[in-house]
């Protein structure tokens, strides 16, 4: 049986349910991996923290750099950007596949770990990047590639989605709502990441990226929040048969005349407070879970629907990455699908299409 020793950084709500699954399932992943994964340790800031769940303590290290220079697969969920991506960096020069779910590192610095990945026939996995649980990184990148994918409408951030819904629902503001999703814990102490759409953008950029085959980053995404919404907006779009969702879009948009020759592609990616009619399948997304719609030349519409965060729903798109990488090491033939292949311009608002 061969063995893949597999390193992970952070033992956090996402790690410590990733743990869980290496040791309690070991079995059924090494059947479905081709490769025993041998879990050599967990890289966290400080061993005594209090932790979600019961692991053996010589598990914990603080020495990320050493566990990664013994790795054949490293999972990657510290989060941020530093030291993220120095070890990630450092983990694909070693020849080591690399598991992460880090949406701010791979918005901002995408290009620079799919070139140091394809640089060492490396795989460079993030299914978990976006939207949690829900597959919707390996259908674009993969499923989906033999098609043209002319947009993509995402409810990507729970907590905003929950806020928007609980001021549809009862009427309240803004304000009084945030307080109680803090209050539920669905909101975090500092919600601005959330609230202001950044969360949303760093998505929206990841996808907008593999569904054009091109590079998109953070600074490319225009942004707004939810914070400005009123109880009076919310009254009003339900008086026109609407809802207000806040919508990661990201559009391909062909501008001239084919027929003579001047078409040109371009993308557009935004995340704002999106007016939405009811009947939308979108509309139909109550609470903080997550969905993505994806419109593509031949396979029409599609969406993908669940829960967008989470300790054990984010650690099943982790592991599920993980048993596809291993199995890859495993058969000698790592090298996930590449990014980009062109360079698309980034459209302003002019060129967008308004209706949904
Ligand atoms: N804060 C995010 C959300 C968590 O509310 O969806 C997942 O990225």
């Amino acid at each position: 049986e061969k063995v893949l020793k597999v390193a992970l950084l952070g033992g956090g709500t996402v790690g410590s349910q990733v743990a869980r699954i290496l040791l309690e399932d070991a079995d059924a992943l090494a059947a479905r991996a081709g490769a025993r994964l041998v879990l050599t340790g967990i890289a966290v800031r400080n061993v005594d923290a209090p932790r979600d769940v019961e692991l053996p303590r010589e598990l914990y290290t603080t020495d990320a750099e050493k566990l990664v220079s013994g790795a054949d697969l490293v999972i990657e969920l510290m989060g941020g950007i530093e030291p993220a991506r120095t070890h990630i960096l450092a983990a694909l020069k070693n020849g080591a596949s690399v598991v992460t779910g880090n949406k701010a590192l791979l918005a901002q610095d995408g290009a620079a770990l799919f070139d140091a990945a394809s640089a060492n026939n490396a795989d460079l996995n993030f299914e978990a990047a976006v939207a949690g649980a829900i597959p919707i990184i390996r259908p674009i990148r993969e499923s989906l590639s033999g098609d043209r994918i002319t947009r993509v409408l995402g409810i990507v951030n729970g907590t905003t989605n929950f806020i928007l819904d609980a001021m549809d629902t009862t009427g309240a503001q803004f304000a009084d709502v945030l307080a109680e999703a803090q209050r539920l814990g669905y909101a975090e102490a500092d919600p601005t990441a959330d609230v202001e759409g950044l969360d949303a953008a760093a998505k929206a950029a990841i996808l907008a990226s593999l569904a054009f085959h091109t590079r998109v980053s953070l600074e490319d995404v225009r942004c707004e929040g939810i914070t400005k919404v009123t109880a009076d907006d919310i009254a009003a779009a339900q008086d026109a048969g609407m809802t207000i969702k806040l919508l990661a879009i990201a559009e391909l948009i062909t501008a001239g005349d084919s027929a003579d020759g001047t078409a040109a592609e371009g993308v557009s990616v935004r995340v704002h407070p999106t007016l939405l009619p009811r009947k939308h399948p979108l509309a139909a997304v109550h609470g903080a879970f997550n969905a993505v719609f994806v419109e593509a030349d031949n396979a029409g519409s599609l969406m993908f629907y669940g829960a967008g965060a989470g300790g054990a729903p984010t650690a099943s798109a982790i592991m599920g990455d993980v048993v596809s990488t291993a199995r890859r090491i495993a058969a000698g033939a790592p090298g996930a699908p590449g990014a980009a292949t062109r360079a698309l311009p980034i459209l302003g608002l002019d060129a967008v299409t308004t209706s949904y």
